[in-house]
């Protein structure tokens, strides 16, 4: 289906021409006068110019061959020289009946389907997820769920921490804690036990309290490293002991991720990528990209363009160890092997934009992806607490995702329970809901690449921006249109037919922005767009439902017309949370 705004500006760009202008003078915008017109042009101001001829005049003349049977309802010349539009209720009415008819309710897919990869969520294994990562995962799934939802072929990829100092970390606190396991004996030539020896409770205490130690002890942090060094290297007992780390961690992960409904396609890392590394270091030096610099081997990446200095690509240190450049190449080469994405968006805080610049070049310039893959750095701000530093518990620690999710679920609870419309059993799940909601859209809602604030007491609000009043909204729609059927009318035969009052007309033009409003959210990756779409729908929709007896209305036609109106409502609103990667309850 097309877009409202291009019907309206098709319209109007035939008056130009046939008062015989130039049809690129047709500029529609939302009005930013809505109390005159919902549209304006101010193409004949522009017009002037070229034509010689007072702008009013202009107007006045393109006004004169808007058809009177369009979608343009009415139209007016204003001082000195506006075009101020209303629409058509006919035609309006026409186009979202077309809409609730539609699969994807008039959503076009994608003229060209790309594959997309999205590199997000990135937590490093046997460390507990907390709230640094949670923004990734909720950005991330969104992204993920638009982009899909156009029509794309898209992979979410977790792209785990898997492969760093922090493996040997814990290796290094069990060996001292446990030196009689078969993983430290060199000797050993059996079968390593199936069963971990440590759970993921051991695990979320052994790796603070060894990378404490290894800060105040340079021995201890010496053996570390060593031992980093040599699962790297593939040392049978410490590769055993690695899978069982990741295995140990992986559910715990899972968990966490399905209580944030976020999910990904794969669950690889920067393990995974490894071993594509030495054949890469080899054709990088073979072809002349990469020269020794200080013992080190690099890949320069500056352009003449660059106004900062863009320090050179690292691809092995002096001491032949592989870094995060390189493993986030090597993730590249076998992306490109396995799936050849048109395009990687990745979502990472916004502080690691310098390594990306660099890889991407480096990518780029020694053919490790096409000439044409697109390599896009989503990069997000930090989730402040309110006095202005990133977010901490009470105490000033770390805050864990669980704990988070908790104390959010709990204070919904509250809510919930004090509502009391909703049996005690199902306020438990509806506080899961309402609380996830508070946490995705309070972080949505905000431009990605900026800080923002977490507020709690703001954030489960069920007045004013908040995800529990997006829900809240879709709740009373959801609970008039129970009520509508409980009299034993049917939903299905409803349809939408011009408006009587001025909210419901506001209603239906906010509703048949949808699929323009999608459009922009879709090539700017913009969710927090989506969330103040919604938040503009919602606010629409109360005031219709305030000013008007729904169930009460007597006429049958008007009353089916409501309530096709209120189905197309619910149906744009939970297409959006589900972009968004949250769901609603059925009372709240
Ligand atoms: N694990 C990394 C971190 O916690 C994030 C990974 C981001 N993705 C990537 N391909 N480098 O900082």
């Amino acid at each position: 289906m097309k877009k409202l705004l291009d019907l309206i500006t098709e319209e109007l760009e035939q008056a130009f021409v046939d008062a015989g202008y130039e049809k690129e003078l047709a500029k529609v915008t939302l009005s930013n006068r809505p109390d005159l017109c919902e549209y304006q042009c101010n193409g004949a101001m522009a017009g002037a110019k070229k034509y010689h001829k007072a702008p009013i005049a202009i107007a006045e003349e393109v006004v004169g061959k808007i058809p009177t049977d369009g979608i343009i309802g009415a139209a007016q010349a204003v001082k000195p020289g506006f075009i101020n539009l209303k629409t058509d209720e006919g035609h309006i009415a026409g186009y979202l009946n077309r809409m609730l008819s539609e699969e994807r309710l008039g959503v076009g897919k994608e003229a060209s389907p790309r594959t997309i990869m999205i590199d997000y969520g990135g937590p490093n294994v046997a460390k507990p997820l907390h709230v640094g990562h949670l923004r990734s995962a909720i950005i991330g799934e969104s992204i993920k769920r638009i982009t899909r939802f156009m029509g794309n072929h898209v992979t979410g990829d977790i792209h785990l921490g898997d492969w760093g100092y922090q493996m040997g970390l814990i290796i290094t606190e069990l060996k001292k804690r446990q030196p009689d396991l078969p993983y430290f004996d060199d000797g050993y030539t059996g079968e390593y036990p199936e069963e971990a020896p440590f759970t993921i409770g051991d695990l979320e205490e052994i790796y603070p309290a060894a990378s404490a130690y290894a800060k105040e002890h340079d021995d201890y942090r010496e053996e570390a490293l060593e031992a980093t060094f040599q699962l790297q290297n593939g040392k049978p007992g410490y590769r055993a002991l690695w899978q069982h780390i990741m295995n140990v961690s992986v559910a715990d992960l899972k968990k966490n991720y399905e209580n944030l409904n976020v999910e990904f396609d794969l669950w690889k890392g920067e393990a995974d990528a490894q071993k594509y590394i030495p054949d890469m270091v080899q054709r990088l030096k073979d072809e002349g990209f990469a020269h020794l610099d200080d013992g080190a081997l690099v890949v320069d990446v500056k352009e003449d363009a660059d106004t900062k200095e863009i320090p050179p690509c690292m691809i092995l240190k002096s001491d032949g160890a592989a870094l995060y450049d390189t493993t986030d190449l090597a993730t590249l080469v076998e992306r490109e092997k396995l799936y050849r994405p048109d395009k990687v968006i990745y979502v990472v805080d916004k502080r690691q934009e310098l390594h990306f610049v660099q890889v991407f070049r480096c990518a780029k310039k020694t053919g490790i992806v096409r000439e044409d893959t697109d390599l896009q750095f989503l990069g997000f701000g930090t989730m402040n607490g309110k006095d202005g530093k990133p977010f901490k518990t009470r105490e000033g620690g770390v805050m864990r995702l669980e704990h988070l999710l908790a104390d959010i679920t709990d204070k919904m609870r509250e809510k919930i329970m004090d509502n009391r419309t909703v049996a005690e059993e199902e306020a438990e799940s509806t506080a899961k809901i309402v609380g996830l909601s508070a946490i995705k859209y309070g972080d949505l809602s905000n431009q990605a690449s900026k800080d923002y604030v977490f507020d709690v007491d703001r954030f489960t609000s069920f007045e004013g921006n908040t995800g529990p009043y997006i829900l809240y909204t879709i709740v009373r729609i959801k609970s008039i249109l129970k009520k509508y059927e409980d009299t034993g009318k049917s939903l299905s035969d409803t349809e939408i037919v011009g408006a009587k009052g001025e909210e419901e007309k506001a209603l239906m033009l906010e509703a048949a922005k949808f699929s323009g409003i999608l459009q922009t959210v879709y090539e700017e990756l913009a969710p927090h767009k989506l969330c103040a779409y919604i938040y503009d729908l919602a606010n629409v929709f109360n005031r219709f439902y305030h000013d008007t007896k729904i169930l009460t209305e007597e006429e049958e036609q008007r009353q089916r017309s409501y309530i096709a109106l209120l189905k197309l409502t619910r149906d744009i609103l939970m297409t959006c949370i589900d972009l968004l990667g949250f769901e609603a309850p059925d009372r709240m």
